[in-house]
């Protein structure tokens, strides 16, 4: 089988929606993202994002798909965060997510003002951290993802800490 990367067109946006369902993973994201309506007009026209499909040179169906956004950092630097990628299940291990991201990066080169592209990965899903670790990503920082309901301060109860351990300082 020949896989081709290119652009996304609208036409794709079925293929593509059906492969993201399909693909738990992408759920746990913490992010606005291409199930939303109005984020998917932006993915199609907005410049700062880049979404690619992997498709099957004789049967054009879509076997994988990243979507990339450019993100202002500081006033002199830019990163691109990787939001999603994802593989059909049937066809991981054949290198399809490496031609996805190794055609992002040459857009990026491109583009001349990237030089970081980043990633922020669920601690538990494998398959991700060993391919960016395999792509020479570095891991940064390790976030805890701590949440509350939107309710009357009164109510608030203090979460105990009891399971922590210091990592640092406080700063
Ligand atoms: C991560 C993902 C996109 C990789 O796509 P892929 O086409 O399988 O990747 P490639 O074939 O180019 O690279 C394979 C490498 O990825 C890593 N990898 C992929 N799947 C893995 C798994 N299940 N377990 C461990 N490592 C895995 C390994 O480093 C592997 O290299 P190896 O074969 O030498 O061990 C794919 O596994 C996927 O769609 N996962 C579900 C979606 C997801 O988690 N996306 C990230 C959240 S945004």
């Amino acid at each position: 089988m020949t896989t081709v990367v290119r652009e996304a067109t609208l036409g794709d946006e079925e293929e593509i929606l059906e492969l993201y369902r399909a693909t738990p993973e992408l759920h746990k994201n913490a992010v606005v993202d291409l199930l939303d309506e109005g984020e998917r007009k932006l993915a199609w026209s907005d410049p700062r994002k880049i979404l690619l499909v992997a498709v099957d040179e004789s049967t054009e169906s879509i076997r994988g798909f990243l979507y990339v956004k450019i993100k202002d950092r500081t006033i002199t630097e830019e990163k691109a965060r990787i939001l999603h990628v994802a593989v059909r299940q049937e066809d991981r291990k054949f290198g399809i997510g490496t031609q996805l991201l190794q055609e992002c990066v040459l857009r990026l080169l491109k583009r001349g003002d990237v030089h970081t592209i980043y990633s922020c990965v669920n601690v538990q899903n494998r398959g991700m951290i060993n391919f960016l670790a395999k792509h020479g990503f570095k891991m940064r920082e390790l976030y805890f993802r701590f949440e509350a309901d939107v309710k009357k301060p009164s109510d608030f109860q203090p979460f105990p800490l009891d399971w922590w351990t210091d990592f640092g300082t406080d700063e």
